[in-house]
């Protein structure tokens, strides 16, 4: 019987949610990571519909020991990890003029550093098991904008951090990746689009149309388009594909 387990972090909303959900067709066990119980048990009840079964582990993982202890308590629970989806990500979008050393730190703090420490601390797990990392950056990385620098500057960084892993992965029989989102319809994005339509003075809804025809794109993605997309990464048949930053962005980013 298939026993694989995977670590979905940010697994109580949005993209993580939608990839935890999607795993469960997959690995025999989801361990789902963020701080919002009442969501992860909503996720969890998903996951466990699906045909997985679904551990939750609530906690801060910008938090130096959260790592380490989420790794501890899924081995101690199961005894392996399969596949690490590093999803939790909170970079805040403020202009690069205004933006404070403390908000720097702060966003770099669980997007970068707590999948850093995650991957780190599952690493030897991860060996054992010939297992995969991916690490979700987003298509910033590629264009920067003075608006929102840290999240441009911090995905960029993962991109490099994913390469990194993977050279020690090839070595040592981990696949890592990393995957940039264009813009997926999330609380996340939400939460921009909000904030666009208070400065336009327009409606939310109306922002949220507009959109997609300001960036080049026919419509905003979906999160079980991205999780679709993590699931191939962490199957077998993707096995090959490693040390490779995969972009699924409806076409927004033109350049090559
Ligand atoms: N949506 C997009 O258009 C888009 C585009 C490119 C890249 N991305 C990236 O994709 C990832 C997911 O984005 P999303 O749109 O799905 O965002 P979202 O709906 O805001 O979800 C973010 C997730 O991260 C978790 N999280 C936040 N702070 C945390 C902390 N300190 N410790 C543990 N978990 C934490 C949240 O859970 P709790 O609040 O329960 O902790 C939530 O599950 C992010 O890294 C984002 O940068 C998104």
């Amino acid at each position: 019987m298939n026993q694989s387990v995977a670590i979905v972090t940010g697994a109580s909303q949005g993209i993580g949610r939608a990839t935890a959900i999607r795993l469960a067709q997959d690995f025999a066990v989801v361990v789902l990571a963020a701080r919002n119980s009442d969501n992860l048990n909503a996720t969890a009840a998903e996951v466990e519909k699906a045909g997985a079964k679904a551990h939750v582990v609530v906690t801060d993982l910008s938090l130096p020991d959260a790592a380490k202890l989420l790794v501890e308590e899924t081995l101690a629970t199961f005894g392996q990890i399969d596949a690490v989806l590093n999803i939790a990500g909170a970079v805040p979008g403020i202009d690069l003029m205004e933006m404070t050393d403390q908000q720097w730190i702060q966003g770099a703090e669980l997007k970068l550093h707590g999948a850093r420490r995650l991957t780190i601390h599952a690493w030897d797990a991860l060996k054992k098991s010939r297992g995969s990392v991916v690490f979700i950056s987003g298509t910033a990385a590629l264009e920067p904008k003075a608006a929102t620098a840290a999240v441009a500057v911090i995905n960029a960084a993962i991109d490099a951090l994913a390469k990194a892993f993977a050279e020690k992965g090839v070595r040592e029989g981990v696949q890592v990746n990393s995957m940039l989102p264009g813009a997926i319809l999330t609380q996340r994005r939400r939460a921009m689009l909000e904030k666009a339509a208070a400065q336009q003075q327009i409606t939310v809804d109306a922002a949220i149309e507009r959109f997609p025809e300001k960036v080049g794109i026919a419509r905003l993605g979906t999160p079980e388009e991205i999780a679709n997309l993590l699931a191939y990464l962490v199957s077998p048949g993707a096995r090959w594909l490693t040390g490779t930053a995969v972009r699924m962005d409806g076409g927004e980013v033109r350049g090559i």
